[in-house]
């Protein structure tokens, strides 16, 4: 590619921030448990719980002939009202920020079509979708400007929170940030039997931390060779959006709702708790419903992770505010959104203590086990593949001590076996993988993911059926800033 970074996706002015680089200043780890540097906003941020929550768009589809749903995302870049009485130009799905909300039926494809309105390339990926490769967003399976093309995504899958987002290769991390995010609601007929909250009751939450420079533009610190160097380990905005709000409040009656959360955020780890305290209760993961519900007083979310999970209301007064905080965030960033507990309702929903059934995987049908580490890598032999992984004095992330070369397996699996993989790392790392899911033990009982959040020199292991599609796809960091510098491998199914 021989156009710079910024005109590839020149986030109108406001690029590249004024922040001086350390004498080594890469900062790999911030306070409170995120692997990142804080990018400061240069304009004054509105005081928190003083916008409304804004309902999120919602994608139309209509019938597809033989069954299904078809529609149509447009990315373009919009002028939208994020900070009071600012205008700040995002480059999003529909032009909207977030994304529209996409929702679907259990074992009914849609066909997706995405026309490119920017003046670069884009990539979409189902996140946690069992997609075949040729529509799953490969890296450099790029849709040019001014063209379309359609997705077909089966959702032979169980019914669960998804996402859609950008995935070109090198710059996922600045296109997500610029607004290429979307939440995917996969529902199956079959729960709504359980009696969870619905319709009204019902709340999806987009949590995205951003930071805006003096013109209230968002601001990506690239440079020519990828994200400056101080930010090479996770960029963290100090601005936090719900639904593309900053810090919002909303109504709620004294009733049970169900939140189904999204940390769509590039780098930034969250533990949410609610203020003045009280349960919340954890019906669900990335990957659907748990099998029994989890009362918890908190709730960590690492990027690209998803929370399913239902709070009660009705244990707070009337006229009271209930705050949905982040523990791990200092000043206002420790805060997320507030419910104001608005008035009496009726509640006949509920919370079952059986939620769905999963078959806990026998470790005797393990057929392989493998081990992978995350972990910064050295720097970039020169002339290292063709694609550009940004400065190249700068160490790349690695998985097993390899930088990401498309086009390479680091592993190959066989379709109808399962594995074990072991994961250990050296700072924090949201691992995820495309195409299979992840089973784990949570609370003592079995549990679905697409993404794991693997601690600080740790170890993590997940039980892994080879379910779906031949052929290839990747497995990465969830760190956009890890995923874009190379933290990424291929692997494929035979
Ligand atoms: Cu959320 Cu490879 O993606
Ligand atoms: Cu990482």
């Amino acid at each position: 590619m021989s156009l710079s970074r910024r005109q590839l996706f020149g986030l109108s002015g406001g690029v590249v921030a004024g922040v001086a680089l350390g004498a080594c200043g890469v900062a790999l780890t911030a306070p409170g448990g995120s692997t990142g540097a804080v990018l400061p906003s240069e304009v004054p941020l509105p005081k928190p719980f003083t916008t409304d929550l804004p309902p999120l768009a919602t994608a139309r589809t209509r019938p597809l002939r033989g069954g299904g749903r078809k529609g149509t995302l447009t990315t373009r870049r919009r002028g939208t009202e994020i900070l009071p009485g600012r205008t700040t130009e995002i480059a999003g799905y529909d032009g909207t920020f977030p994304g529209p909300l996409l929702e679907a039926t259990k074992g009914e494809p849609l066909h997706l079509t995405l026309r490119n309105e920017l003046d670069h390339p884009v990539v979409n990926h189902l996140h946690g979708g069992v997609t075949p490769p040729r529509d799953d967003g490969y890296p450099t399976d790029l849709v040019g400007p001014g063209t379309s093309r359609v997705y077909r995504y089966p959702l032979r899958q169980r019914a669960a929170t998804l996402w859609y987002h950008d995935h070109t290769m090198d710059l996922t991390g600045p296109n997500v940030y610029a607004g290429l995010a979307g939440g995917f609601v996969l529902r199956d007929p079959a729960e709504e039997d359980l009696g969870l909250p619905r319709q009204e009751r019902e709340l999806t939450l987009v949590l995205t931390d951003r930071s805006f420079g003096e013109d209230a533009q968002l601001l990506y610190p690239m440079t020519e060779h990828g994200i400056e160097r101080r930010y090479h380990g996770g960029l963290l905005g100090d601005c936090m959006l719900v639904n593309g709000a900053p810090w919002p409040r909303t109504d709620v009656d004294a009733a049970r709702y169900r939140v189904r959360v999204l940390n769509a955020c590039n780098a930034r780890r969250l533990e949410l708790a609610l203020d003045p305290g009280g349960e919340i209760v954890q019906v669900g993961t990335d990957q659907g419903l748990l099998t029994r519900p989890h009362r918890r007083r908190s709730l960590t979310l690492a990027p690209a992770e998803r929370a399913d999970v239902v709070i009660d209301f009705s244990a707070y007064r009337v006229g009271q505010q209930v705050t949905l905080v982040n523990r791990l965030g200092d000043g206002d960033m420790g805060l997320v959104m507030r419910f104001d507990v608005a008035r009496r309702g009726k509640d006949d929903s509920r919370v079952p203590e059986r939620l769905s059934v999963i078959d806990p995987i026998d470790p005797s049908r393990v057929v392989r086990t493998r081990d992978f580490h995350l972990a910064l890598g050295k720097p970039m032999p020169s002339g290292h593949g063709s694609h550009s992984g940004g400065d190249r004095s700068l160490p790349m992330w690695s998985i097993n001590g390899q930088p990401y070369r498309p086009g390479h397996d680091l592993f190959t699996a066989e379709l109808g076996t399962v594995e074990r993989w072991r994961i250990t790392t050296d700072v924090h790392h949201p691992v995820h993988a495309h195409l299979v899911h992840f089973q784990v033990e949570q609370d003592g009982a079995p549990a679905w993911k697409d993404t794991v959040d693997v601690g600080p020199a740790s170890r993590a292991e997940v039980l892994v059926p080879i379910e779906g599609y031949r052929g290839r796809y990747v497995m990465h960091c969830h760190n956009l800033e890890h995923e874009d510098r190379m933290m990424m491998a291929d692997w494929s199914v035979v």
